[in-house]
């Protein structure tokens, strides 16, 4: 047996790959550079480049489980389901897709990789969490350090924000148990917080004042385009704000299949001092 993780050196594959290595699980991550850090191994692996998809096979011919980050491109069903099909046929029985809370199977996006794979003859789990604290030290980080706000289009809609370590915790069950638990989990973490609340925790743990600007979803997709993402995609996660203003996010929180520990609290006091936060 051996995982392979997808998306290997990011946010949530980082939890994932350490709690995979201590319990002396064969891994490979990939990335679209091959590199990885010491002491995993890694291959180059690219959505948008078929011809990379036997490289993580011709590393270890044991890959049997597969964690898919999708690429962060709208039409991710193309390459990702050539991907899986691929892996079929290399001997993959097991797959764990990261989705999100707000994404039903068969919709856009993850939804439909989610159909995908319940169309095949394979064990798979799709997550589906709620928003990770990560971005607010990581797609956040431009306004903050410059403006000091967090401008999103999110409104006063509440989330149940999540830690990457409990969702590792979730998805290294569901590479690893015999049985898969749960095949689409819910997942949140412990208590609901609007933007506006957040940027007061920040401002308490920064020593300085942060703000929450919401700006309409348009408005707020010519900012993720100007950050460089392809405007489709941009558009599709300005609704998912959108949304988030509308209370679906409060409404996952209050059916979610699965709730983490970790706080949001003890995430910005262990960050307060991270570089992104600084001002400039
Ligand atoms: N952030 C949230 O709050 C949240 C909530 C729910 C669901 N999600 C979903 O979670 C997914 C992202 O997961 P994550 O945050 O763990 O990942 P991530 O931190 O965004 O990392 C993804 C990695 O994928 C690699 N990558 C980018 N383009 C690629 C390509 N064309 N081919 C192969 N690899 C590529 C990049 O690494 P290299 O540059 O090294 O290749 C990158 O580090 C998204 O689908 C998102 O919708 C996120």
């Amino acid at each position: 047996m051996t995982v392979l993780l997808t998306g290997g050196t990011g946010k949530s594959a980082t939890p994932l790959a350490n709690l995979l290595l201590k319990a002396n699980v064969p891994l490979i991550l990939a990335t679209r550079s091959g590199k990885v850090p010491a002491p995993f191994r890694g291959a180059r692996f690219d959505w948008l480049d078929a011809s990379t998809y036997q490289i993580p096979f011709e590393t270890d011919s044991n890959i049997d489980r597969i964690y898919l980050i999708p690429p962060p491109v709208l039409d991710m069903f193309p390459p990702m389901k050539a991907f899986i099909d691929f892996a079929i046929q290399k001997g993959v029985k097991r797959f764990v897709l990261m989705s999100a809370a707000l994404l039903e199977e068969g919709g856009p996006a993850m939804g439909k990789i989610h159909e995908y794979l319940h169309s095949r003859q394979v064990e798979y789990c799709v997550l589906r969490p709620s928003w990770f604290f990560d971005n607010l030290r990581l797609h956040y980080a431009d306004y903050i350090r410059k403006n000091d706000e967090i401008v999103n289009a999110a409104g006063s809609g509440l989330i149940g924000w999540i830690s990457t370590e409990d969702i590792a915790d979730v998805a290294f069950k569901a590479l690893t148990d015999q049985v898969i638990e749960h095949s689409n989990p819910v997942m949140v973490g412990p208590e609901l917080w609007t933007y506006a609340q957040i940027a007061q925790l920040l401002s308490d743990a920064l020593g300085r004042k942060i703000t929450h600007r919401s700006i309409s979803g348009d408005e707020y997709t010519k900012v993720m385009v100007q950050r460089g993402m392809p405007e489709d995609y941009a558009a599709f996660m300005s609704n998912m704000d959108v949304r988030i203003a509308g209370g679906l996010e409060e409404k996952a929180f209050h059916r979610a299949d699965f709730v983490g520990k970790r706080r949001l609290q003890d995430f910005i006091a262990k960050h307060k001092d991270a570089e992104e936060w600084k001002s400039v």
